[in-house]
C-alpha cells in the first residue's frame, strides 16, 4: 500500500423527490420466531405448512408487489396477511391467497401470512425491500487546486442512502471510500462526494472511476461512473511525497428539503 494522503471530504446530500419514503416510520414489529413456526400450542394438530412466495422481493420505491400465500390445510379456517404496508387486491384459489401490497416505500418491511387449520395457526413471512439504484454516477473532470486535485462524484436519485458506499478508484487502487450509514433519511437523494487528492507521479494517466454500492442485506447493487484520466498538471515537490501525514478533515453538509417533512405529515397521520 502507498502513503496515506491528507484528505478533506465534503459530502453533500440533497433530498430529491420529496415525499418518497414517508412510510418508513411505520416500522413493523418483529415477529416472535422463525418463519413458519406455530403460534398456537399444538394439541389435536393436523400437520400442515404455510408458504409465502416470494420469500424476498425488492422493488423500486412506490411500486406494488404480489405475494402468494399457500398452505396444505385441507380446510383452512381462515388466512390473513399482517403487514404495515398498504394492502390492495386479494385473489383466492384452492390452498392459496394472492395478496397485493401497494406503494411500497419503506426500504425494508415484512408481511406475515397466518393460516389457521383445525384450531392451529401457522405462518410464513416475506421480506420486502424498496430500493432505487442511482439514476446517474458522474465523476467531474479533476480540478487542480494548489497541490491537490479536487475529485467530485455526483450520485443522483438513489435510495436508501444509508446503505450506500461510494468509492474512488485510481487505476484499480482504492483512494477513498465512504459509507453513508449515518444517513437515515428516508427519501431518494442526490449525493456529492468531494475528495481532495494530492496526486503523486504514479497516479497520472491512470483511469479514475467512482463506484457506488448499495448493500441491502443480501442484495448488492453496483454502479460506476465513466472513467476519467488524471492528467499531469504539476511537478511534485519531493519533500511533499516523502512525508507521510494523516490529516483528516471531514465536513458534512446535509440538506433535506423542508418540503419533504411538510408533505410527510399528513401521510403519517393517516397511517
Ligand atoms: C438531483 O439531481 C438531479 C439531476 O442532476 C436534479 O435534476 C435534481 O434537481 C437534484 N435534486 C436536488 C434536490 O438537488
Ligand atoms: C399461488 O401458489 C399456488 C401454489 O404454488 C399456485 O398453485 C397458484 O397458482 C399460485 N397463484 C398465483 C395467482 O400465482
Ligand atoms: C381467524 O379468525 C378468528 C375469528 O374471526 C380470528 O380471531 C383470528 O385472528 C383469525 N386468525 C387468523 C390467522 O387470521
Ligand atoms: C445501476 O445498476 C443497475 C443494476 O445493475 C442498473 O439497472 C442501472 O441502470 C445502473 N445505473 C446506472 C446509472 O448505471
Amino acid at each position: 500500500m502507498g502513503s496515506l494522503f491528507p484528505l478533506s471530504l465534503l459530502l453533500f446530500l440533497a433530498a430529491a423527490y420529496p415525499g418518497v419514503g414517508c412510510a418508513l416510520g411505520r416500522r413493523i414489529k418483529r415477529a416472535q420466531g422463525p418463519k413458519g413456526s406455530p403460534l398456537a400450542p399444538s394439541g389435536t394438530s393436523v400437520p400442515f405448512w404455510v408458504r409465502m412466495s416470494p420469500e424476498f422481493v425488492a422493488v423500486p420505491p412506490g411500486r406494488s408487489v404480489w405475494l402468494n400465500c399457500s398452505n396444505s390445510c385441507p380446510q383452512p379456517q381462515n388466512s390473513s396477511l399482517r403487514t404495515r404496508l398498504r394492502q390492495g387486491k386479494t385473489l383466492r384459489g384452492p390452498g392459496w391467497v394472492y395478496y397485493q401490497l401497494l406503494d411500497v416505500r419503506a426500504w425494508s418491511s415484512q408481511a406475515h401470512c397466518l393460516v389457521t387449520c383445525a384450531g392451529k395457526t401457522r405462518w410464513a413471512t416475506t421480506r420486502i425491500t424498496a430500493y432505487k439504484p442511482p439514476h446517474s454516477v458522474i465523476l467531474e473532470p479533476p480540478v487542480l487546486k494548489g497541490r491537490q486535485y479536487t475529485l467530485r462524484c455526483h450520485v443522483t436519485h438513489v435510495f436508501p442512502v444509508g446503505y450506500l458506499v461510494v468509492t474512488l478508484r485510481l487505476g484499480g487502487r482504492v483512494i477513498y471510500s465512504e459509507s453513508l450509514e449515518r444517513y437515515t433519511h428516508q427519501d431518494l437523494a442526490n449525493v456529492t462526494l468531494t475528495y481532495e487528492f494530492p496526486a503523486g507521479p504514479r497516479d497520472f494517466w491512470q483511469p479514475l472511476i467512482c463506484h457506488t454500492r448499495l448493500n441491502l442485506e443480501g442484495l448488492v447493487v453496483r454502479n460506476s461512473s465513466a472513467p476519467v484520466t488524471l492528467m499531469l498538471a504539476w511537478s511534485p515537490a519531493p519533500t511533499a511525497l516523502a512525508s507521510v501525514s494523516i490529516a483528516a478533515l471531514v465536513g458534512i453538509l446535509l440538506a433535506v428539503g423542508s418540503v419533504y417533512l411538510y408533505k410527510c405529515l399528513p401521510m403519517k397521520s393517516q397511517a
